[in-house]
């Protein structure tokens, strides 16, 4: 049999960890296939796609800038995609695109997995930023029964937009202190404490106790969001689990075997990510 292939698509696509991902199951599952990565540039990703089949791939992950291209090029979408407007994951068969979005499950294995019982009470939820990631996020907590969801954004425009689309509720940042304490779960999706950028402004100490926080920025491992909401003794979780347990739907997929994530599989993206002192 021919081995399988599957690919990530993005442009630049250099940094793509999703290579480790899945080579690492390839090998675990002793699974006779292929993950490559392919730059393929803005103005050639629509051809690409429609004629996906000369590719020879059984499908793909599609990752910036191509996530909503992708949605406009699938024969079909799964709820995920058509409801998040994005498609991160491809599957090709019978001649026939089909595309699915795996980012809020990716955030929900994460959290189910790191802190189990997190959504057992329900409550509201807080999600700081309102961007494509905020709307995974939006749509996993709302499949998951967190009400009311609030949208929190330095643009207030946009959060009404996002939050017209899941029936939530929008607001600007001049919100968030009264908002704080009413939270069950308090997502940070924006970009704000990557490396090199300064955290946001948040006074973690209006925060209730039982408050689970999460941050879906992974470099660095631990944001100062998350490092300050650990030194108030609050539950978090960091962002590598979402990226980890997204990419589990497309190895079944593609693959036929529904995949483990495993704390080796973990430490071996930290030692890839350069942070072999994370990793055990
Ligand atoms: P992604 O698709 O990865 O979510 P994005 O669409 O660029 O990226 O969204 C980034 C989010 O981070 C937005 O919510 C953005 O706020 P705006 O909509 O006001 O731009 C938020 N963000 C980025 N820099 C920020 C900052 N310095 N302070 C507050 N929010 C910030």
């Amino acid at each position: 049999m021919t081995p399988i292939r599957a690919a990530v698509i993005g442009w630049p696509i250099s940094h793509s960890r999703s290579p480790v991902i899945h080579s690492y199951w390839l090998h675990e599952y002793a699974i006779s296939g292929s993950y490559e990565r392919l730059a393929v540039p803005p103005e050639r990703i629509r051809e690409f796609l429609r004629s996906f089949e000369r590719t020879g791939l059984k499908g793909a992950n599609v990752t910036i800038p191509h996530k909503q291209v992708a949605l406009s090029c699938c024969d079909s979408l799964d709820e995920a995609a058509e409801a998040i407007g994005a498609v991160n994951t491809l599957v090709f068969e019978d001649g026939r695109l089909s595309g699915s979005n795996t980012d809020g499950l990716g955030f929900l294995g994460s959290l189910d997995q790191n802190a189990p019982g997190w959504d057992a009470a329900g409550g509201a939820a807080v999600v700081l930023g309102a961007g494509g990631a905020a709307r995974a996020i939006v749509w996993a907590l709302k499949a998951r029964g967190l009400n009311p969801i609030h949208v929190v954004n330095r643009t207030l425009s946009r959060a009404q937009d996002l939050a017209a689309r899941f029936g939530a509720q929008a607001h600007g940042l001049d919100a968030l202190p009264a908002l704080l304490g009413e939270a069950a779960v308090l997502v940070n999706t924006t970009s704000q404490g990557m490396n090199g950028q300064s955290s946001m402004d948040i006074d973690l100490g209006l925060v209730r106790a039982t408050c689970l926080v999460t941050d879906i920025v992974y470099v660095p491992l631990e944001t100062e969001f998350l490092a300050a909401a650990r030194a108030r003794g609050l539950r978090t979780v960091d962002g590598l689990g979402m990226l980890l347990h997204q990419a589990v739907p497309g190895f079944e997929l593609w693959f036929g075997v529904r995949p483990e994530v495993t704390g080796d599989l973990r430490a071996t993206v930290l030692r890839d990510m350069g942070l072999a002192e994370l990793a055990q």
